[in-house]
């Protein structure tokens, strides 16, 4: 396992209807900046290399520059990335690259403001487009634009999305909605078939691309090629990709999670606020990895209940 994806916060100014419950009200009791810093160095002495910080919305957290700054000078961490919906990034884009974040993972599912609302319920669309336009301009490695698909809401944008995308240098990902909240999921085949049919030429990677790419992110998207640059596709449902999983999670509670479709393992949160000592700490995390389950189990009908929301463990 090289990738640890930490949950920062169960808190969002969004309410996106496949992430976040309508009553969801939030913990009070976050781990402090010194606390991820202690977990990370924790797994890093592991072998984790890459960390992405994920929330809720992570860059709601007054401390945010504070955490990505530990966690990006923490030895042996190579990457920081996060995962946002972009709203704060027009004051933010430029101190989170300083503070050592390299990567920004973006969410916009639409380019109408009607049905931005319909999705995000209490979302500002004109301050997350104002965001991406400001993480374009501040010299991150890599940028990717999250566009979670569903019938019959947002299913005929694809193509839009990638011209979108493309002229701001950003990689568009289309995902399959997982069962985390409400919506019917749209399979990636389809999508490939629409952009195409608008006159976005798509090839595949070649197969040994593919698979040296696989092995450096071991992430879930598999990435064809345009004229115009990359379009990602993330395909829980109909292209299972848990074979090559190389990914831990921290859920904002604080409790190890090593597969998103699984249970809480260790309660990390509760062991440092016990005295537990660095080995102690690495030891509940190896007994946790012993035990990752083989994959999830979402269908498109469902899955069994993970407990927590999407938003508390952070995709
Ligand atoms: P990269 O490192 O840039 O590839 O990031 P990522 O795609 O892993 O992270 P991001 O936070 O942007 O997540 C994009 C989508 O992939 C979200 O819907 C996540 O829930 C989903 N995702 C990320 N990792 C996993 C995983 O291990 N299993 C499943 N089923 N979905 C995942
Ligand atoms: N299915 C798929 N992706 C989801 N995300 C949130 N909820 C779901 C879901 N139910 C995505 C967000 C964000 C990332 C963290 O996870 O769009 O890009
Ligand atoms: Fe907030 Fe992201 Fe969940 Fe939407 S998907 S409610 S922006 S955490």
């Amino acid at each position: 396992m090289t990738y640890l994806r930490l949950s920062i916060t169960d808190r969002c100014n969004f309410r996106c209807t496949y992430c976040s419950p309508a009553s969801w009200g939030g913990k009070k009791d976050l781990l402090s900046p010194a606390e991820f810093a202690r977990i990370v160095s924790v797994f890093a002495s592991m072998g984790i290399q890459r960390v992405r910080l994920t929330g809720g919305e992570p860059l709601i957290r007054p401390d945010i520059l504070e955490i990505a700054q530990r966690i990006s000078t923490t030895p042996g961490v190579q990457r920081v990335a996060i995962t946002t919906n972009a709203s704060h990034l027009e004051r933010l884009a430029a101190p989170l690259r300083e503070a050592g974040v390299s990567q920004l993972n973006m969410s916009l599912d639409t380019l109408s403001e009607e049905t931005f609302r319909r999705i995000s319920k209490q979302g500002d669309f004109a301050a997350t487009l104002r965001g991406i336009d400001a993480a374009a301009r501040a010299g991150y490695d890599s940028l990717k634009l999250n566009v979670v698909v569903m019938r019959g809401v947002n299913d005929s944008e694809a193509p839009a999305l990638v011209r979108y995308a493309h002229e701001r240098g950003i990689t568009p990902r289309f995902i399959e909605l997982m069962p985390f909240g409400q919506g019917t999921p749209v399979p990636s085949a389809e999508l490939v078939e629409q952009i195409q049919a608008a006159g976005v030429p798509l090839a595949t990677e070649p197969e040994d691309t593919l698979s040296a790419a696989a092995s450096i992110t071991s992430g879930p998207a598999r990435y064809w090629r345009s004229p115009t640059g990359r379009v990602g596709f993330i395909s829980p449902l109909t292209q299972n990709f848990c074979g090559g999983c190389n990914r831990v999670r921290v859920a904002s509670n604080g409790d190890l999670r090593s597969c998103l479709g699984g249970r809480a393992q260790a309660p990390l949160h509760q062991l440092i606020r016990g005295g537990a000592s660095d080995a102690e700490l690495a030891l509940a995390v190896r007994r946790a990895l012993g035990e990752k389950p083989d994959g999830h189990r979402f269908t498109e009908a469902g899955s069994a209940s993970t407990l927590l929301p999407m938003m508390g463990i952070g995709g």
